[in-house]
């Protein structure tokens, strides 16, 4: 249980900023992580792979990465398994692991980086399928308390890219291990986006879960920025979504304006779409720009520092506010 002071957390995000915090430790029990509150009196920053993160600031605060690791079996039946996964695993290698095993639900969401702790925070998504769809309950640990807490599904409140952790209980807890339902029957969903014409494009009439998960990183890693590369923390912002009158006047002035069904006679507009619309794609301020490839995506080619990323989401937010009349909402947490 080694502390450290004034570190550099550059290395610990995918934005790749520099930002000094004033305490930082490790833990990969909870035993160790309750240790370790008792040591301070400061505010807690809790980090995962740090890939939805942007740091603006030096932070004085103590930063505790989650490196709870594990994937245990706690049940098997004929059709379903249920897997108790440590918060601190990789989110890609656990994906990887349910594809090696044939463990079907969560190959869409292959090669999305980060942890299978902050998994929860703001129930990623990617292929038409959110972990709400085989969460099947997290334990977690109430700062004030110490006591560890079992969420269910319904505790969690679950939306589109939103959970109770990012609303209420903010702040309030760290999320120590995430258990999940997976199906033992094949089962694929091959329909959203791009999956089935990449499948077909390879010949793959009846894929199999690594073809699927295949398809998915090939797709993600034609349009989304290495992290490894190009300093970037995904989707910037979240795509709105609105009542479908608002999709129709837009419909007026650019006919081709794309929209998903929400329900309720609400829609989704893609975020990238009106930013790239708005004429911001592959723009560059600086070291910081909005991707070539993916409007949605904000990057650090190198020196940008938080405040110059977030100046630029500002600058964004405005422009496409002016141009449509659609409010932009950050999906990035910003420290
Ligand atoms: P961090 O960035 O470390 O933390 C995120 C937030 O959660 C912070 O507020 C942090 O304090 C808090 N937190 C982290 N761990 C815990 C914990 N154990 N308990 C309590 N709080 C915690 N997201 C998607 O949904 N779909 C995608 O397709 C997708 N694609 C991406 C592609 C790229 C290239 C990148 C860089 C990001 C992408 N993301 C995507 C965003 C990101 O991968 C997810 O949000 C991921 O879950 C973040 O995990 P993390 O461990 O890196 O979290
Ligand atoms: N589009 C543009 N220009 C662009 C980018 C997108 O016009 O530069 C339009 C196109 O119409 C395109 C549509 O937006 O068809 C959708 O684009 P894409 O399939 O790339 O997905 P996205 O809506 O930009 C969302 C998620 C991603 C997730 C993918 C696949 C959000 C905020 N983002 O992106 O999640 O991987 O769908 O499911 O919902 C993340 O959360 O960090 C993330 C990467």
């Amino acid at each position: 249980m080694m502390i450290q002071e004034n570190i550099n957390l550059k290395p610990y995000t995918t934005f790749g900023i520099n930002a000094i915090a004033s305490g930082f430790a490790t833990f990969s029990s909870v035993d160790e992580l309750i240790k370790l509150i008792k040591t301070t009196d400061k505010g807690l920053l809790i980090l995962g792979g740090g890939s939805n993160l942007l740091l603006t600031k030096n932070i004085d605060a103590f930063v505790l990465k989650n490196e709870i690791k594990g994937i245990d079996i706690v049940s098997k039946s004929d059709d379903e398994i249920i897997l108790k996964v440590g918060g601190g695993e990789n989110w890609h290698d656990f994906v990887m692991f349910c594809v090696e095993n044939e463990y079907y639900g969560v190959e869409n969401m292959s090669l999305i980086p980060g942890s299978v702790g902050a998994s929860p925070m703001q129930n990623i998504g990617a292929y038409g399928v959110e972990i709400k769809d085989v969460f099947e309950s997290l334990e977690a640990l109430e700062i004030e308390t110490g006591e560890i807490r079992m969420f269910t599904n319904e505790e969690c409140s679950f939306g589109y890219r939103e959970s109770v952790f990012k609303r209420a209980l903010k702040g309030k807890y760290i999320i120590t291990s995430v258990t999940f339902k997976l199906s033992l029957l094949k089962s694929l969903n091959t329909k959203y986006g791009a999956i089935d014409s990449e499948l077909a494009n390879k010949g793959i009439l009846n894929p199999s879960i690594k073809d699927v998960s295949n398809a998915v990183i090939a797709i993600r890693q034609s349009k989304l920025p290495d992290p490894k590369v190009l300093g970037n923390a995904g989707s910037f912002f979240k795509n709105p979504v609105v009542p479908i009158s608002i999709h129709q006047t837009l419909l007026s002035s650019y006919p081709s304006a794309p929209s998903y069904p929400v329900n309720d006679g609400f829609v989704k507009i893609p975020a990238g779409w009106l930013i790239e619309t708005a004429g911001w794609k592959g723009k560059r301020i600086g070291d910081c720009g909005v991707h070539v490839n993916q409007a949605l995506v904000l990057v650090n080619y190198g020196t940008a520092t938080g405040q110059e990323v977030f100046d630029l989401s500002i600058a964004l937010i405005q422009d496409v506010k002016n141009k449509f009349g659609i409010e932009l909402e950050r999906e990035v947490n910003i420290i």
